[in-house]
């Protein structure tokens, strides 16, 4: 059953490329247009969209922060991204022209169905991404887009992560299409680049055994801590979830510009900190500004574990241990830099002795409040 994988999050992290395929297929038409068919909503009713809220919980929200990264910058409609349970106990503004995206992989988490339900009073229309064909969410939405990445057993979701940003790309590129935009050479170049992800994926799993090394190296550390700028923030967010919940160790995933409004003083003789670098040829000023966070953790002893794209060699005076990813536009970025937060998290478990696949206290499909 798990195809010859110890656990079941193995073989799921292994899915990725296949799984994001499957979210792209027959999405992507041959002179880059987007395809949508689920999405019942009209080109028009897209086009009157002023606003966007997402809605999420746990991942699915991680997933939906790397969205409004993407969203904004190519539709410049005005994107929020809230928890489901904040979202729903107050009182958000919406109307009948905000779009509320409802991320779920299993289609049942109350707290994101509550809040759909509360958009939907205020008649804002709902799209929901989710993985579960004909679960509650979906029913209740006015539109859908399956992220068709298969079923997910283990309860630590990776492959689930994966699909649900590539939903939210295309949800981002086919607005940017409907409405006429100011990017259009980009959003040809990003639909050409979502294509290539599959290839990217399986050389990067392909390569990934040095992270187990690493997991050893890291189980018995008594925090671990993740930083990252942009769509590196969601991600060092993500990365340190699942370590909490697959390991039980303490975590932390911080806004790298942050770090000297409080967090740094967390940084002690041997800290093991995860620094999610984003690619030096494409807002060269992010990337600089993390080296330079890195150089000042560093200074003050922490033990650096750096996740880079492939010839970054800025990087490598300052990595006690570098993990090479392949080269991705930012914005995509987290569809590459996620992976080896995942078996990091999923080896040192293990190592730990840990049950990878249930974690205790934890439930699959969170169907209460
Ligand atoms: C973490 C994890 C949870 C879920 C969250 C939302 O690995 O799996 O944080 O992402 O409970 O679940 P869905 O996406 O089913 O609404």
């Amino acid at each position: 059953e798990k195809g010859g994988y110890d656990y079941f999050m193995l073989k799921e992290i292994a899915e990725q490329p296949q799984a994001i395929a499957d979210t792209l297929l027959g999405r992507l038409k041959e002179n880059g247009e987007i395809v949508l068919d689920e999405v019942r909503l009209s080109d028009q009713d897209l086009r009157d969209v002023d606003k966007i809220f997402i809605v999420a919980c746990g991942t699915a929200y991680h997933s939906g922060m790397v969205a409004k990264y993407a969203i904004e910058h190519w539709t410049r409609i005005p994107c929020e991204v809230e928890l489901a349970s904040e979202f729903r106990y107050r009182d958000p503004v919406l109307d009948r022209s905000t779009l509320v995206v409802a991320i779920s992989q299993s289609g049942e988490t109350m707290d994101t169905l509550m809040a759909l339900r509360h958009a939907k009073e205020q008649k804002a229309r709902v799209l929901a991404i989710c993985n579960t064909n004909g679960s509650t969410i979906p029913r209740e939405s006015d539109a859908v887009l399956y992220t068709h990445g298969g079923p997910e057993v283990a309860v630590a979701s990776t492959k689930a992560f994966l699909t649900q940003l590539v939903a939210c790309y295309l949800i981002g590129l086919h607005l940017a299409q409907v409405r006429g935009i100011k990017y259009a050479d980009e959003v040809a170049a990003v639909v050409a680049q979502l294509q290539e992800m599959p290839d990217k994926l399986r050389e990067l799993l392909a390569g990934i055994e040095p992270v187990r090394d690493l997991a050893r190296d890291l189980k018995a550390a008594p925090t671990v801590l993740f930083i990252g700028r942009h769509v590196g923030f969601p991600v060092a967010l993500e990365g340190a979830l699942k370590l909490k919940e697959l390991a039980y160790m303490h975590a932390e995933g911080f806004a790298a510009g942050e770090l000297k409004h409080g967090p740094i003083a967390l940084i002690d003789q041997g800290t093991p900190v995860v620094c999610i670098v984003p690619s030096p040829a494409g807002r060269g000023m992010l990337h600089d500004k993390i080296v330079s966070n890195i150089q000042e953790i560093r200074a003050r002893g922490a033990r650096t574990i750096v996740i880079a794209e492939q010839g970054d060699e800025a990087v490598t005076p300052y990595a006690d241990h570098l993990i090479y990813v392949p080269r991705t536009p930012t914005l995509l970025a987290p569809l590459v830099t996620t992976v080896p937060l995942q078996v990091l998290a999923c080896e040192i478990a293990a190592a730990r002795g840990h049950d990878v696949d249930q974690p205790r206290n934890l439930a699959k499909s969170v169907t209460v409040e």
